[in-house]
């Protein structure tokens, strides 16, 4: 870019912030260029964070967890959800809101070609607007949801990349970068799966839920360990012991592939002691305790991702 002469370059920026989107006629014919705009909007929202428009029919954001969420989605339009982390999807209350799930899990570590084609194919199979959504909103959930933008506007990956920069997703994760950018669209012979609620294997499933307590941890730790006026429902106890818990099931699921690792189990052994502190330290109230098993078990999640999950 810098050696471009300097009205070039910026040509260059102006073109990065759209696409022309190719509508075919009734005889299928290529006719109109009509341009998509990258100007993504983010929508304050209460229930649903890093909400994230990216046209009239695609959003992205964190995972609906509470009834209202649903009905937020609702007011919003919404008919189809597709969900991309391990944990099982409120299928209950989205039916109830009349909506539809659609549960394809990635990892981290990139998105499969497989995965790829259901997204694309979602949006013009499912009926639309769309919500994407992994747990928090920031890394897989909008990879996804670049994939359907990509798909639905028939825009390169140029759009894609849009998405996840507005997104904040993390370059720690270069494998949806990667994988968003290669995006091609599925042949039309390409067989799609998109099911309701999709198997997740134990350990996945685990993690999973061990990120939801993890998330409770992090607002007791900022309350001081105590039960805050913001969070009454959080109780520092009950959330200590269902992370000690959570990863000694971890621990005694480990799939074939970790048991011969030596960072994988050191750092196991190293969230096990810690979390197993935590609720030790918070039994006799020793808040300096507690922080520092806190630190060990966060630094322990860290480690072990970086090693063995996020490329
Ligand atoms: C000893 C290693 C290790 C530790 C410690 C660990 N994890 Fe994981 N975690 C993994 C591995 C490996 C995967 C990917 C599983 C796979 O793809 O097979 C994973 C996956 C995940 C996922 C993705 C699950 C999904 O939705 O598909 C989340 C979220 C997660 N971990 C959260 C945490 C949190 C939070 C902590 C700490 C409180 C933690 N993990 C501690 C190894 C670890």
């Amino acid at each position: 870019m810098s050696k471009l002469p300097p009205l070039l370059a910026l040509a260059a920026f102006l073109v990065a912030g759209a696409c022309a989107s190719y509508e075919k006629s009734d005889t299928q014919q290529a006719t109109t260029a009509a341009q998509v705009d990258f100007d993504f909007l983010p929508i304050a929202s209460e229930t649903l964070p890093r909400l994230l428009q990216l046209n009239d029919r695609i959003f992205s954001g964190a995972e609906p967890k509470v009834e209202l969420a649903f009905a937020e989605l609702q007011k919003l339009g919404i008919k189809t959800i597709i969900g991309v982390d391990g944990a099982r999807p409120k299928v209950e209350w989205a039916a109830k809101y009349g909506m539809e799930y659609v549960h394809i899990p990635i990892g981290y570590d990139g998105i499969e070609a497989a995965q790829a084609n259901a997204f694309a194919r979602v949006v013009s199979q499912k009926p639309g607007p769309y919500y994407f959504h992994c747990h928090h909103g920031r890394h897989r959930g909008p990879a996804a949801a670049a994939i359907g933008f990509m798909a639905d506007t028939q825009c390169g990956p140029e759009g894609g990349i849009a998405v996840l920069t507005k997104a904040q997703t993390s370059k720690n994760y270069p494998g949806l970068w990667r994988d968003v950018e290669a995006f091609v669209m599925p042949a039309a012979s390409a067989k799609v799966d998109l099911p309701a609620i999709a198997k997740v294997s134990d350990f996945d499933g685990a993690m999973a839920k061990m990120d939801r307590a993890w998330d409770e941890a992090k607002l007791i730790q900022k309350a001081g360990w105590k039960v805050s006026a913001e969070h009454p429902d959080l109780d520092p106890q009950r959330t200590a012991l269902i992370l000690a818990q959570t990863f000694e099931d971890l621990n005694s699921i480990t799939p074939r592939r970790y048991v011969n690792e030596q960072i994988f189990q050191e750092q196991m052994q190293i969230a096990l002691t810690a979390s197993s502190a935590l609720t030790q330290a918070l039994a006799v109230n020793n808040v300096s305790n507690a922080d520092a098993a806190f630190e060990k078990v966060r630094k322990s999640c860290k480690s072990c991702h970086f090693e063995y999950r996020d490329q």
